[in-house]
């Protein structure tokens, strides 16, 4: 089995009400964390990289890991995704690089220059049998590569905006802002995401995928964990997990999570240094760590639906 397109997958997605879990990796320890997760819970994946995972890793070096899962596991279905591309020429090497997925990021262009953009990735990708993501209305939050704005309620999706441009372009899945921010600092109080976005644009663009970005819970545990061991970590509630589960019926058929990946590796981490600080045996921590995400992403895959779905999405 090759690395596969999102196509299969949002189209069972859509239809059975459950959404994809699109984790970032940008290591051996991290892949391999999610990729045992899906395979005891049988569940389709994508693994997206960054730019910044690009430069951090390599991506001869991250595609390589990649191939390995994908030919261990021929029962899961796995598309390999770039996440935020910044430009065409990124992400035409991308599709070049043999990634089945990308995403451009003309989120902060204007709507115009967004579907100029976009076509231009829609007209290469598609020519190559690479299916692509794009964005339209802005996040909140700040990662490595990706800066966000500061009130996300007032850049959300415009639903008449996001009909024009998935016709004007032929993209294949569209990213909305509907209150979410990346990282771990989002939500001072319970959110209030804008469902109402989704549902006004699942009813003009009928079995039309939608993706959610900075889909995070910050998961206290971990935060905790983080904390008690030395770091300095602020509250945040995170997206809560019954808003994920409800946007998955809504026709969200892929959810972004990155932050919760690095909090479990990280808690786990500063646990063993802790715990036991005479060790340096890298195994030692990073074993944990690995762990501690394959149990994470277990759970987010109840939570998304996708639990025993890669049979019907091969
Ligand atoms: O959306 C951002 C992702 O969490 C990737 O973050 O650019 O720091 O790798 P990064
Ligand atoms: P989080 O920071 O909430 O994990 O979001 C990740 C993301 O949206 C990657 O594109
Ligand atoms: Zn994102």
């Amino acid at each position: 089995m090759a690395l596969v397109t999102t196509k299969k997958m949002f189209e069972m997605a859509y239809k059975n009400g459950y959404a994809i879990g699109a984790f970032n990796v940008n290591n051996m320890e991290i892949t391999q964390g999610i990729v045992q997760a899906v395979v005891e819970e049988k569940a389709p994946l994508i693994l997206q990289i960054s730019r910044g995972a690009r430069s951090y890793a390599s991506m001869s070096y991250l595609k390589a890991i990649i191939d390995v899962a994908v030919a261990e596991n021929p029962e899961i279905p796995i598309c390999m995704h770039l996440d935020h591309g910044d430009t065409f020429e990124t992400c035409k090497q991308c599709v070049d690089d043999g990634f089945t997925s990308v995403m451009i990021d003309g989120s902060h262009h204007s709507f115009e220059d967004n579907i100029k953009l976009t076509k231009q990735v829609v007209d290469y990708a598609h020519d190559h049998g690479v299916v692509v993501e794009a964005e339209l209305g802005q996040l909140g939050g700040i990662e490595e590569d990706v800066v966000g704005v500061d009130d996300v309620m007032a850049h959300l999706t415009n639903p008449e905006q996001a009909v024009e441009f998935v016709e004007k372009t032929g993209v294949d899945s569209l990213a909305v802002a509907i209150g979410t921010s990346h990282g771990a600092y989002k939500f001072k109080t319970e959110p209030k995401l804008a469902f109402d976005v989704v549902e006004k644009i699942g009813e003009k663009l009928p079995g039309f995928p939608l993706v959610m970005h900075g889909s995070s819970s910050v998961l206290k545990e971990f935060k905790d964990l983080i904390n008690k061991y030395g770091g300095a970590m602020p509250d945040a509630m995170g997206v809560p997990e019954k808003a994920i589960s409800k946007a998955a019926k809504l026709g969200v058929c892929k959810v972004n999570i990155d932050t919760d990946l690095r909090m479990a590796l990280t808690a786990k981490i500063r646990q063993v240094f802790a715990e036991s600080p005479a060790d340096f045996d890298p195994r030692k921590y990073l074993g944990p760590g690995r762990e501690a995400i394959d149990e994470m992403v277990k759970h987010k895959l109840q939570v998304l639906g996708c639990a025993g779905k890669a049979a019907e999405c091969l």
